[in-house]
């Protein structure tokens, strides 16, 4: 079966699940950290290959089938509208708005769509996106020569939004900004009744909080970490994590608030019910409540691992990274089987 593998800027994960009685299980999922140590990007992309032909011989000795994505805030993506047509005028029609109204050249980039909704009057809602040719190679170097052989490549954000509208209990019923805060940056999501309405990336992370630390204490990047997971030790230190993410997350505020208000000047989402952090940064304590305060939206964590069976194993902990590769996973698999 296909492998999830999603290769973050700091971590590497991959998920597989199995067929029980027609549904999906959790085979693994397995996460490693690699960034550190690697100056050039040669030796970086020679370590990430390493570490994925590891992980994958740790779980099994054969080269992988695998999905992939990208989230990089360099991805441009598009809303557009169109009008009843049928998939090959979709597809003409498509690239040539999409050549009007993006202003790079997309000669150099790879280029897809997908059809996200069907709105008034039977038009659909089609994500353009387009990937820089170097971030695609990059990715299918470091992948092949890990052992995997890419059967697909998606965008981190529909990844996310897959995973959530799997496990999620009552998904149609809700709407929800869902922002995956990795090392170095954020995909946001807004979903309502079980369908994508909107995709961004940011170019924020944990990195950028661990550096407000490390400049703010003068100390060095690995002390700062330290100092940023262990929330004890910030009362004793003075250090005030408003003010640090009140200096580092505007970026990151207004792009939510400005996705948030797209899809509302478009009628695509009445409200928001939630906003929910998911990646490795959404564990940082009280980022929920300093969201929640900024927008007035109840805001938490979101955890995929509280949804399914995977015993006594302790990996629960690990649910907020595992979202992108869950979700890669679902792609070619049944639905889950949930608790
Ligand atoms: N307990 C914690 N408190 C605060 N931050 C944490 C905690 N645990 C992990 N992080 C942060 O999570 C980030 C890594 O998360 P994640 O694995 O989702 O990123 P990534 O996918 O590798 O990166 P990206 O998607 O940005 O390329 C790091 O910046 C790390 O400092
Ligand atoms: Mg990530």
């Amino acid at each position: 079966m296909t492998i999830g593998v999603d290769i973050g800027s700091r971590n590497i994960k991959i998920s597989k699940l199995h067929t029980v009685d027609g549904c999906s299980a959790l085979s693994f999922a397995i996460m490693a950290e690699y960034a550190g140590g690697e100056k050039t990007d040669v030796n970086a992309e020679a370590a990430i290959s390493q570490k994925i032909q590891k992980m994958v011989q740790s779980v099994s000795a054969h080269a992988q089938s695998a999905i992939v994505s990208v989230g990089l805030p360099e991805i441009v993506t598009h809303n557009f509208i169109f009008p009843p047509m049928s998939i090959d005028e979709l597809r003409g029609a498509v690239h040539l708005e999409a050549g009007q109204a993006v202003s790079i050249d997309l000669h150099s980039m790879s280029t897809d769509y997908q059809i996200l909704s069907t709105v008034e009057n039977n038009q659909s809602e089609v994500l353009f996106v387009a990937v820089p040719n170097p971030v695609i190679n990059r990715l299918l170097r470091v992948a092949v020569r890990g052992g995997l052989s890419v059967s697909t490549i998606d965008l981190d954000n529909l990844a996310v939004a897959n995973c959530f509208a799997a496990i999620e209990p009552d998904v149609e019923k809700q709407s929800a900004v869902i922002l995956n805060i990795g090392h170095v940056k954020t995909n946001i999501v807004v979903m309502d009744g079980g369908k994508v309405r909107f995709v961004r990336n940011v170019a924020f992370g944990g990195v950028h909080i661990t550096e407000a630390i490390a400049n703010r204490y003068h100390v060095s990047m690995e002390i700062a970490e330290e100092i940023k997971q262990q929330s004890f030790l910030w009362n004793s230190l003075g250090l005030n994590m408003k003010n640090i993410l009140r200096q580092c997350m505007p970026d990151l505020l207004e792009a939510v608030y400005r996705s948030m208000e797209y899809c509302m000047n478009r009628k695509r989402l009445l409200n928001v019910d939630r906003i929910l952090l998911t990646g490795g940064t959404a564990n940082l304590t009280g980022l929920d409540r300093f969201v929640a305060e900024v927008f007035g939206i109840d805001t938490e964590c979101w955890n995929p691992l509280d949804y399914l069976d995977v015993g006594e194993s302790g990996q629960k902990k690990y649910g907020p990274f595992l979202c992108v590769a869950l979700g890669l996973a679902l792609r070619e698999n049944n639905p889950l089987c949930l608790n």
